[in-house]
């Protein structure tokens, strides 16, 4: 049997996506390794989104050629959004032999199998339907508790920075009846808490189910089955959503909600098609229905022309919702998006840098807050494993996505456990088992 390793890099799509990769090769004859050095075929499935995303791969790709160099008959396939937007010119590298684009997963067996030395392979082709509804993905997270399930594909936004409607291709929703089955069957197999995953799965719709009802009847499963999902877009987030997050306790009360800038003229460039007056008020509706909801963003500083001012409202949008978490980015031009062939990429590196910096610091500040915010809360948290810093202790998230650390007291992976916060540092709570 051929051995098989990958490395999974980006978001929780590609996460996802690698275990239908997996499925798909298991079923080929192949087997998974978690050792790069015994691997017949090495996988890396890449991103696109920043540039130094795609830096990094480079840096993987120099290292699977010294195993090449080394071992002679190891195979080295790209496959993911990289893959999909840079195509044939990964080949010329000469140390790549197969390059697959995201939707070609199902050909990923024949495809390497005509692999010859002087003759790589690629498929890159986009798909208007494919969800790989009907694939079993192998999971490969290590606690048996938390699954990811990708309910859509693609993005129909454009937003002007973004490559990913490039490298993904246009959104498609999976039938419903497919994912309350894939929920069902983890469940039944022991996992306790789930991830709808999409790009924008506000506008999820396969016939007449909205993401809405799609949240109802994966939280239907079981009480016992916690759901999670990501990415809410801001503009399509709808009150019927945040209806049917208070109704269940078991949906937990965690948004994601990329702001990118808290300046209507980036907005707008940006192509978000929502305003800052909008997006304050969307919050202002999950907070009325949900007062304990966590809310995460993501920020991307200097994007072109940004002012200081700009940047400021950025600044004051942050300190007026105080986000418990945010993944904050410097703009990085990415060929072939709508801003790299209209705007100047114009802010210069050390003040994006700067900008970046001050976003970071007033985040730092908020998110503690927030954090201090629980001590003497008691919080339901599923339990996820040992904690990285005391594995004597164990470690698992709030409904509301924050990160406790707490006494081990006989518990184990997956176990319901109620607990009551005693201290914080700006990322995880530390509790106390209550009795
Ligand atoms: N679909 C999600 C986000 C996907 S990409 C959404 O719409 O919110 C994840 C994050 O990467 C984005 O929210 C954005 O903050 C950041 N990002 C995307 N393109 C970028 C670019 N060109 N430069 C810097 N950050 C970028
Ligand atoms: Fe990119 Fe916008 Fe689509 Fe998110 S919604 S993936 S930022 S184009
Ligand atoms: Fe990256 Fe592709 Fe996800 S570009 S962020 S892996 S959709």
């Amino acid at each position: 049997m051929k051995k098989l390793y990958i490395e999974t890099y980006g978001c929780q799509m590609n996460v996802a996506d690698t275990e239908v990769i997996f499925s798909i090769l298991l079923k080929a004859g192949y087997e998974r390794t978690l050792s790069m050095d015994e691997a017949d075929v090495i996988m890396a499935n890449t991103c696109s989104i920043r540039d130094n995303a795609e830096q990094r791969i480079w840096g993987r790709i120099r290292e699977f050629s010294v195993q090449k160099k080394r071992r002679g008959e190891v195979l080295v396939g790209i496959v993911g959004c990289m893959a999909e937007r840079l195509k044939e010119s990964l080949l010329k590298s000469g140390e790549v032999d197969f390059v697959a684009g995201p939707d070609a997963y199902r050909h990923l067996p024949e495809l390497i199998a005509a692999v010859r030395p002087d003759s790589p392979q690629i498929d890159v082709l986009l798909s208007r339907d494919e969800t790989y509804a009907d694939i079993n993905p192998v999971r490969t997270d290590t606690n048996g508790v938390s699954a990811f399930i990708s309910i859509m594909r693609g993005c129909n936004n454009v937003c002007s920075y973004c490559v990913v409607p490039y490298t993904r291709g246009v959104e498609r929703s999976r039938d419903p009846k497919t994912i309350v089955r894939e929920a069902c069957d983890v469940f039944s197999r022991g996992y306790k808490e789930v991830t709808l995953l999409g790009q924008n799965v506000d506008s999820y719709r396969y016939g007449d189910v909205s993401f809405a009802d799609l949240l109802a009847m994966v939280a239907d499963v079981s009480p016992e089955l916690r759901v999670r999902f990501a990415t809410s877009h801001p503009k399509d987030i709808s009150d019927e959503l945040i209806a049917v997050m208070a109704s269940r306790e078991n949906i937990c009360r965690h948004i994601h909600l990329p702001v990118q800038s808290g300046s209507d003229r980036m907005l707008e460039k940006m192509r978000r098609r929502y305003t800052r007056e909008w997006y304050l008020e969307r919050v202002a509706a999950i907070r009325r229905a949900m007062p304990d909801c966590g809310l995460t963003t993501d920020v991307i500083a200097g994007f072109c022309s940004e002012t200081e001012e700009d940047h400021a409202d950025t600044l004051s949008l942050m300190d007026e919702v105080g986000f418990d978490w945010a993944f904050m980015f410097a703009y990085s031009e990415r060929p072939g998006t709508l801003a790299a062939r209209k705007y100047p990429d114009d802010v210069p590196p050390e003040v994006k840098t700067r900008r970046l910096n001050e976003i970071i610091e007033l985040q730092g500040r908020k998110g503690l807050e927030s954090y201090r915010h629980e001590i003497g809360r008691t919080h339901r948290v599923l339990v996820e494993g040992p904690s990285k810093r005391d594995p004597s202790q164990l470690c698992g998230r709030t409904g509301s996505n924050k990160m406790c650390v707490f006494p081990a007291g006989g518990h184990k992976c997956g176990d319901y456990v109620d607990v009551v916060v005693r201290d914080c540092t700006s990322a995880t709570l530390i509790c106390e088992l209550t009795i």
